[in-house]
């Protein structure tokens, strides 16, 4: 039974097929480049790969690698000997060295320096890295996992990617679809993410509105799966006490399109169209009444009433 941090969604055809591709490349140990938008879970698939690998006692250590400036992550990942360069006060192991017996995910690997990508090929083709300032090399055996969302055959084209570690680094290539274009994985996902977010508050499971169901099914998620798991976190927090998940607790991105959908079936009436409104002040004000009655522009009392009317329980 995988922990349930590890679980990975996988049920439309897309993620199902590029799931028991990375089953077939964990076992593989060959390197992969996995690529997609931000936030369709990159990450997680490089921790599945190494989870399922011969490797998975052994460390996985994730480095950004747009995240440093050239001279810092490069001695961040090659390490470096007392001395090399201001600052150096003593020798220090690199996460190349770091990660032996286990996989190195390089994360935006697109935003690799070319010093830093010269050291990577070698490290691939000879199985070996030297620390920054150093004259000797050390063997490493690590398993090299990396990902992208930018083009890397355009960085190669327009010459600012190597090409020869390009295909070093390609073995596998591995595709994750945005979410959506594999919305039957979008409510096994919030399922997910609703079990979490009610463990990690220890409340009581929640259930989904239709309205809700419907939002996030048609919902584009342009923030891809991260985008869903903080969608969903916000919403059980907001939701507390209540026994479903309903449209306000919602961003106000998701409930606005929702409103459209709605709208475009048949016009609101007035008393809804203000239940709605007063709803959404309500959670941007992040369920502050004192702010919400003073942006709405009636008094404390007056809202009260309003929202006892509409079964908003009084402490949120
Ligand atoms: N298929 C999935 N099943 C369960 N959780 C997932 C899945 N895909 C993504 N997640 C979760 O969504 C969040 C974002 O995923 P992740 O960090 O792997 O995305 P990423 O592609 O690396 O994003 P970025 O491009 O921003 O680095 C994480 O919390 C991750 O655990
Ligand atoms: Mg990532």
């Amino acid at each position: 039974m995988p922990r349930e941090a590890d679980a990975l969604v996988a049920k439309s055809p897309r993620m199902t097929r590029m799931l028991e591709l990375a089953e077939r490349a964990a076992v593989a140990d060959t390197t992969v480049l996995i690529t997609g938008e931000s936030g369709t879970g990159k990450e997680r698939v490089a921790r599945f790969i190494h989870q399922r690998s011969r490797r998975s006692k052994q460390p996985f250590v994730a480095v950004n690698c747009g995240a440093l400036p050239e001279s810092l992550l490069e001695s961040e990942l090659f390490g470096h000997q007392r001395g090399a360069f201001t600052g150096a006060v003593a020798n220090r192991e690199g996460l190349f060295e770091a990660a032996s017996g286990g996989t190195l995910f390089l994360d935006e690997i697109g935003e690799a320096p070319p010093s830093v990508q010269v050291k990577l090929l070698r490290a691939l083709q000879e199985h070996s890295v030297r620390r920054v300032g150093a004259t000797k090399d050390v063997a490493v055996d690590v398993r090299l996992l990396t990902a992208t969302n930018r083009d890397l055959e355009q960085l190669v084209a327009s010459g600012s990617f190597r090409k020869d570690l390009f295909y070093r680094l390609r073995v596998i290539p591995l595709e994750l679809p945005p979410l959506r274009e594999r919305r039957d994985d979008i409510l096994p996902l919030a399922r997910l993410f609703i079990a979490r977010t009610c463990r990690e508050n220890s409340c009581g499971p929640c259930a989904l509105s239709s309205e809700v169901l419907d939002a996030l099914c048609a919902y584009p998620w342009p923030g891809n799966v991260r985008e869903l798991e903080n969608a969903i976190e916000r919403a059980v927090v907001l939701a507390e006490g209540q026994p479903k998940i309903e449209l306000t607790d919602l961003p106000v991105e998701l409930r606005e399109r929702a409103a459209v959908a709605a709208q475009a079936d048949e016009p609101l009436t007035l008393a809804e169209a203000e239940r709605r409104h007063v709803l959404d002040v309500l959670s941007r004000c992040e369920g502050n009444r004192a702010a919400t009655a003073r942006a709405l522009g009636i008094g404390e009392n007056t809202l009260w009433r309003k929202l006892k009317a509409y079964g908003v329980p009084a402490a949120r």
